[in-house]
């Protein structure tokens, strides 16, 4: 966490050894946010090209002094990582030596209370990344109890989800929950304390947060969009922060090398699905990390919010040591 200042880019040492970048090469950092790590990677290889895309408009904006510093070298585009493709393609791009995502929210957005994401300021309840379609508020006022209490479980892991969905459903009745000081306190009155200590509202803000913003699709899009977009050699680096995401990751990254059936480097779109019995598997990429790294102990004491992280990359392979 920032503090208020900025973005503290998360285990941005190993991103970059994951990556390393090499001059002459192209980049994407799907996850611009506070540009940490694409100054990183513009720093460590001073003739490659980087491409960024962030689908909040402010993160765009502030990203314009960076580009200003490495003129025609930095690249932004707003829009969603999961439509990197057409993106990419708006700017004559077809192929990448290396693709990173660092996912989920900045410092910036959190410690806005205007933006809605967190139960630690007053604010209006909204959490839409790019500001655009529905927010928390639209969600926890309209759909119906046993959906909510769904989301609840399914995206914040929330044991307690079908209480919680009774109140919020419960407190709706009297008006509108337009606030995050209204809807955590709703939540935190339902729920029984947790023995960890943990605040009662963190699962529900991160149900919500993850389903305003299709977070989970959009992985599951960026992911099968950036293996199709790698050259031989290229590589794909992930950071995930919750165990929903890193699943999915993993899974991913697992068939893409051949550890599970299904995968198919004629179809990146393939290795999101879930693999169809009994298919054929042709590793089209090496897992460079058979094991998540995690950041070193002085990062987790430093920055409480890179604990929760895990990398996971993998290379595309050229095509002769593609096993057919
Ligand atoms: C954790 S921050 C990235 C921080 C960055 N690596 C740095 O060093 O400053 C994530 C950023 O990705 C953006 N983001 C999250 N999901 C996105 C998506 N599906 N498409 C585009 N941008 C997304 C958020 O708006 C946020 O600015």
């Amino acid at each position: 966490m920032s503090g208020g200042t900025g973005h503290l880019p998360v285990m941005l040492s190993e991103v970059l050894e994951t990556l390393a970048p090499r001059d002459g090469a192209a980049y994407l950092d799907g996850t611009f946010g506070g540009g940490g790590y694409a100054r990183a990677i513009l720093e460590a290889a001073p003739r490659c090209t980087l491409f960024a895309i962030d689908c909040d408009p402010d993160a765009i904006a502030r990203g314009a002094a960076l580009a200003a510093r490495f003129p025609g070298r930095l690249h932004l585009l707003q829009g969603r990582f999961g439509d990197m493709l057409s993106l990419l393609e708006g700017v004559g791009v077809a192929a990448l030596d290396g693709v990173v995502l660092d996912l989920g929210v900045s410092s910036f957005q959190l410690d806005e209370p205007e933006r809605g994401f967190s139960f630690r300021f007053n604010g209006p309840l909204d959490m839409r990344m790019g500001k655009v379609g529905n927010s928390a508020q639209d969600i926890v006022n309209s759909i119906p109890e046993s959906e909510l209490a769904d989301l609840l479980f399914n995206l914040g892991e929330e044991r307690h989800a079908r209480r919680i969905a009774r109140a919020i459903v419960a407190a709706r009745r009297e008006g509108p929950i337009t606030t995050t000081e209204q809807l955590a306190g709703i939540v935190r009155a339902a729920a029984p304390r947790d023995p960890s200590g943990l605040d009662r509202a963190t699962r529900s803000f991160q149900a919500l947060r993850i389903a305003v913003n299709d977070e989970l699709g959009e992985v599951e899009r960026g992911l099968a969009a950036a293996a199709g977009l790698l050259a031989p050699g290229g590589r794909l680096v992930v950071v995930a922060f919750h165990s929903l995401e890193d699943r999915i990751v993993k899974r991913f990254m697992a068939r893409s090398a051949g550890r599970g059936a299904g995968a198919s480097r004629h179809d990146p779109a393939s290795l999101a699905r879930p693999p169809a019995a009994g298919a054929a598997t042709a590793a089209a990429f090496r897992l460079l990390t058979p094991r998540a790294l995690r950041p070193g102990a002085r990062e987790a004491d430093a920055n409480p919010r890179s604990r929760s992280a895990r990398l996971r990359a993998i290379e595309r392979l050229a095509p002769q040591d593609v096993a057919a």
